[in-house]
């Protein structure tokens, strides 16, 4: 049976999607320990920032319930999960919501009040406290995303002064968006971010039609946006990366185009953002095309700290994701065999190759940045100022 949950929580039990096989086939994997989680998102079983940090924290969460930590004071139990924690970062180094994940885990069991327990009662407290802040990454994230999508209709129907009105008296004004990679209920909790917006701008009435790319060479937007899209009868339709500069030249005043809608990995302190590999070349193409750009980010991919994205790490990965794809058999009379799929090369085995996962789009062709906590456009000064979402960090 399909389903849009990547993740399924209870206490003790961990269950992710495996989105490698999909859309051909819906398993999940149990998974319990942090190696085990730390081999399920290197091997992008489970992707997209968000979801990375809640599988990470979950993961260890499990384990610590079912008894893997062996320390017996509270210096030990903190430095057990310090380490289990601080191996689970390497995991993929360029989406912050991991590593922002892992600083709130570790300030949640300093947090823990332990005085004047004995030191079993002391670990148990410990314990309690990480399992408790895990859990509400979960929780958080579902309501951090509807927020994300509300605020990102709001500022686009006011731009464009969108509306869903039936009436006679007034037409319907609605927007047409193109998205990149999978933001959506895969790569999140639930609902998404940029795709979020676009669910959000559904069933507000106001979308024309969304655009996804396939997304080379992981496919995320091909195998899993599309998945989404069609699940939720969403009209849509699927292109490849390099269609983008002739959708927005041939269709996009007939198709009401309006904004290019994409999520984010890392968003630095002048407003850089690293975002899924191709990103940049669509906001250059927007640019020039009058399209709005329009990053959707929830405070946790906010990484202040660092100044402008040319000090964000970017994960290159192995060459195989490019020269070779997974599929599922198509029979003779173009029935899809989802039972039936396979590793295929697509290039010579031998050619050298570039594989790097995300790329940095700078600020200056971004328009609109989409928080939970509101939409920051840049000031007259033409930057990013971050205080109205983050204060604490400004
Ligand atoms: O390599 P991936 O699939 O993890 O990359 C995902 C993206 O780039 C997403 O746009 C980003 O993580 C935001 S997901 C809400």
């Amino acid at each position: 049976m399909a389903s849009l949950q990547a993740i399924k929580y209870s206490r003790g039990k961990l269950l992710v999607l495996d989105q490698l096989r999909l859309p051909h086939e819906h398993h999940y994997d149990e998974v319990s320990t942090s190696e085990e989680a730390f081999d399920c998102i290197r091997s992008m079983r489970v992707r997209g920032a968000p979801a990375i940090a809640i599988v990470a924290a979950l993961a260890h969460a499990v384990e610590l319930h079912n008894g893997s930590c062996s320390a017996s004071t509270p210096e030990e139990t903190i430095a057990h999960i310090d380490s289990r924690l601080d191996y689970l970062k390497e995991s993929r180094p360029t989406a912050v919501d991991l590593s922002n994940a892992i600083t709130l885990l570790k300030l949640a069991i300093r947090a823990a009040q332990i005085d004047g327990l004995a030191h079993p009662e002391a670990r148990e407290a410990i314990l309690n406290a990480y399992i408790s802040a895990a859990e509400n990454i979960l929780e958080k994230d579902l309501q951090t995303n509807m927020s994300i999508g509300a605020h990102g209709s709001a500022w686009l129907q006011q731009q464009y002064n969108l509306s869903s009105s039936q009436s006679s008296s007034s037409q319907s004004r609605k927007i047409s968006v193109l998205t990149h990679c999978n933001t959506g209920s895969l790569a999140t909790s639930g609902h998404g971010t940029a795709l979020g917006i676009i669910r959000t701008l559904h069933t507000n009435g106001l979308l024309q039609h969304a655009y996804c790319t396939e997304t080379r060479p992981y496919n995320q937007g091909s195998r899993l946006t599309s998945f989404e899209l069609v699940f939720e009868n969403i009209p849509a339709t699927l292109i490849t990366d390099s269609m983008a500069g002739a959708l927005f030249n041939l269709h996009r005043e007939k198709m009401n185009i309006g904004a290019v809608i994409v999520g984010a990995d890392r968003v630095v302190r002048n407003g850089d953002t690293a975002n899924k590999i191709g990103t940049y070349q669509l906001a250059v193409l927007a640019r020039h095309h009058g399209v709005k750009f329009i990053v959707a980010a929830p405070t946790t991919t906010l990484d202040l700290e660092t100044e402008t994205g040319r000090d964000i790490n970017i994960e290159e990965r192995k060459p195989e994701e490019l020269t070779q794809i997974t599929g599922a058999v198509v029979n003779a009379d173009g029935t899809v065999d989802t039972s039936k799929t396979a590793r295929v090369a697509i290039a010579d085995q031998r050619i050298g190759v570039w594989n790097p996962a995300f790329d940095v789009t700078p600020h200056n062709l971004i328009d609109a940045i989409v928080t939970e906590r509101g939409t920051v456009v840049k000031g007259a000064d033409g930057k990013f100022n971050f205080s109205q979402v983050m204060p604490e960090k400004w």
